[in-house]
């Protein structure tokens, strides 16, 4: 049904599995269409409780955006990117039905962006976190640096952004952006064992609760201010060498231009 994703549903636990283990899961055009028409399903089926999103394959959750197709894009072109994976992940976010991430490797760029715009996460201890995209010349498109912010707060998701380091599972736990860390075999165990006592709840009052907690850090400005900040990145030399040199699997040269 969908070309990137698999779906199975299970006593209401709807589990969506990004499948494209070969490129560690990164997010292309099609899997971003696929999220998006996979969470109109969740919306609208009636069976679907709640929700579980994984990667394929015991690496990744998903390493990021697939930087191959950021080649030859110009401003434009990154702001329209950017706008459809926020207006995507919106979705998500703001789905009535409580979506959980089962981080189960690499996390990074749009994978961690992912994982964030979901309710909440858990990790295996093999996950690792970043938003690396500073090493390529840009910056997170898909909310990135808001709920980062919002997760971990402002000190933290600044170094993070700026230094594009990756955390592993433990520090998440510390940081509070995820709220457990278990082993790979029992990450998805451990995901339907919190859905099914949330899913025995009133489905009104969860829906009310996502909707509250959601308004309870606003300022669609930020969100905005990415967007624009993300697609003046397309018209620099160094996202170019940035993106290039991943391709080429070489360190890139940054002049600031
Ligand atoms: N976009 C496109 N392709 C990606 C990708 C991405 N974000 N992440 C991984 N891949 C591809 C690799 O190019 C490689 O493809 P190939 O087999 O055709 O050469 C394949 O997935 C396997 O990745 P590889 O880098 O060989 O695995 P690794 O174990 O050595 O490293 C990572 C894993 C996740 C550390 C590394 O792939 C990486 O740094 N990815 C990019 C992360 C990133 O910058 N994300 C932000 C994007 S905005």
């Amino acid at each position: 049904m969908y070309q990137t994703l698999l779906t199975s549903l299970q006593n209401g636990i709807f589990t969506i599995t990004i499948n494209r283990a070969d490129k560690m899961n990164a997010i292309n055009k099609q899997v971003m269409t696929d999220i998006d028409s996979v969470m109109k399903e969740v919306y609208s089926n009636k069976e679907i409780r709640s929700v579980i999103i994984t990667g394929a394959g015991g690496k990744a959750f998903v390493a990021g955006a697939d930087i191959s197709e950021f080649t030859g894009l110009n401003q434009q072109q990154g702001m329209s990117l950017a706008k459809f994976g926020q207006d995507v992940f919106f979705k998500i976010e703001n789905c009535p039905k409580p979506v959980v991430a089962a981080v189960n490797g690499f996390a990074l760029g749009g994978g961690c962006e992912l994982a964030m715009a979901c309710h909440f996460r858990v990790a295996s201890d093999n996950a690792k976190f970043g938003q690396p995209e500073v090493n390529l010349g840009l910056i997170p498109g898909y909310g990135g640096t808001q709920r980062l912010t919002t997760l971990i707060g402002k000190g933290r998701a600044i170094e993070f952004l700026l230094t594009g380091n990756m955390i592993d599972a433990n520090t998440a736990l510390n940081f509070g952006l995820v709220n457990y860390v278990v082993s790979p075999e029992e990450l998805l165990q451990k995901a339907r064992s919190i859905l099914e006592v949330i899913n025995s709840k009133a489905p009104i009052a969860l829906e009310k609760c996502i909707n509250s907690a959601n308004h309870a850090n606003t300022g669609i400005k930020g969100y905005e201010q990415e967007i624009f900040g993300f697609s003046e990145c397309f018209a620099t030399e160094d996202m170019k060498e940035g993106t290039a040199a991943f391709l080429e699997k070489r360190k890139p040269n940054f002049k600031g231009k």
